[in-house]
């Protein structure tokens, strides 16, 4: 069934139903054959994207200014000490200046009701580039990555790794409304949102999958298909990084833990890597693994959902 996100923000990944997330990622499987190809498709020439950052990146700018420029429009980079957010004017104040500019806003803030907020005040479509909440476009482009290694999603085993953060948050979503079981292993006191958790196991029991959370990490990671992790201490947390280096040993993928997975279990990591903690380097250059297909995804998965939104 042909869906219609034109207009729509996707601030929080139960922002799609499982048909619109489908449309995204068979929208990005076709960009990406089209840029392999040479193919050129300026879907939003003429189009500008303001991009809003609280928090440093690599992956995030990079893949949104390049997507933007292969789809013939422009991308403007606004640094943490550019509009300083909250402290210079309003939340509404930027949302409702930067929409008589630009056809879309991307935000990576700190509070997830920072970039709500943006979406509820601006009358363009606004993208989470990440919050202390949500990853949602990582997630579309891991999606995206798992698809192509495993040529479907539903019924597959993802077993996530490490804190309980964001990108677990967006994991558990998405696995939800793909039909995958996803299962969250974290050290006691770094779970996963509870809302999250019963919210996701609302949508998985409508899609034929499951999530569950735990602290064990040898049983949840057994049988997976793909083992997921992600940094012990996220941005806005480096002072705890040394308390929760402790508290996380025993979380990491590694050999010994691909070990109880299946033998093709596909290596996630969202990247930036802390090889040691969370990951191995030996483990993430494997040949199952596929962190830098995940990178170059971001691109594809992006471009498709600002095809669609602001197409
Ligand atoms: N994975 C990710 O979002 O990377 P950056 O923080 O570098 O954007
Ligand atoms: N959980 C990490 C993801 C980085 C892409 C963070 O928020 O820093």
């Amino acid at each position: 069934m042909a869906t219609n996100l034109t207009g729509r923000s996707f601030v929080n990944m139960t922002d799609f139903s499982p048909e619109e997330l489908w449309e995204v990622l068979k929208t990005a499987e076709a960009l990406k054959l089209e840029r392999y190809r040479g193919q050129p498709h300026p879907l939003l020439a003429g189009k500008t994207l303001a991009m809003i950052f609280q928090k440093p990146s690599l992956r995030t700018r990079v893949s949104f200014e390049t997507g933007m420029t292969q789809l013939g429009g422009h991308a403007i980079y606004l640094a943490p000490t550019d509009i300083k957010l909250g402290q210079r004017e309003t939340t509404e104040d930027i949302a409702l200046v930067l929409s008589r500019y630009a056809d879309l806003i991307m935000a990576r803030t700190f509070g997830h009701d920072i970039v709500e907020d943006l979406a509820r005040h601006a009358t363009c479509p606004v993208i989470n580039g990440l919050s202390d909440r949500e990853h949602p476009c990582q997630i579309v482009a891991d999606l995206q990555t798992v698809w192509e290694k495993k040529a479907r999603l539903d019924g597959l085993k993802l077993a996530y790794v490490g804190d309980g953060n964001n990108v677990a948050h967006s994991l558990m979503y998405g696995g939800a409304l793909t039909g995958m079981h996803v299962s969250v292993a974290t050290p006691a006191g770094f779970e996963p949102d509870r809302a999250i958790l019963s919210e996701s196991q609302a949508i998985a029991s409508t899609t034929g999958g499951s999530v569950a959370v735990g602290n064990d990490v040898s049983v949840l990671a057994k049988d997976a298909d793909v083992l997921y992790t992600d940094v012990w201490a996220s941005m806005g947390q480096e002072d705890e990084a040394e308390a929760r280096r402790a508290k996380f040993k025993g979380y990491q993928v590694n050999a010994g833990l691909l070990s109880v997975a299946r033998p093709d279990a596909v290596v996630l990591h969202c990247l930036p890597a802390h090889y040691g903690e969370e990951i191995d380097h030996e483990t993430s250059r494997l040949p199952n693994s596929a962190i830098f297909d995940q990178a170059e995804n971001r691109l594809h998965a992006q471009k498709a959902i600002m095809v669609l939104l602001a197409g």
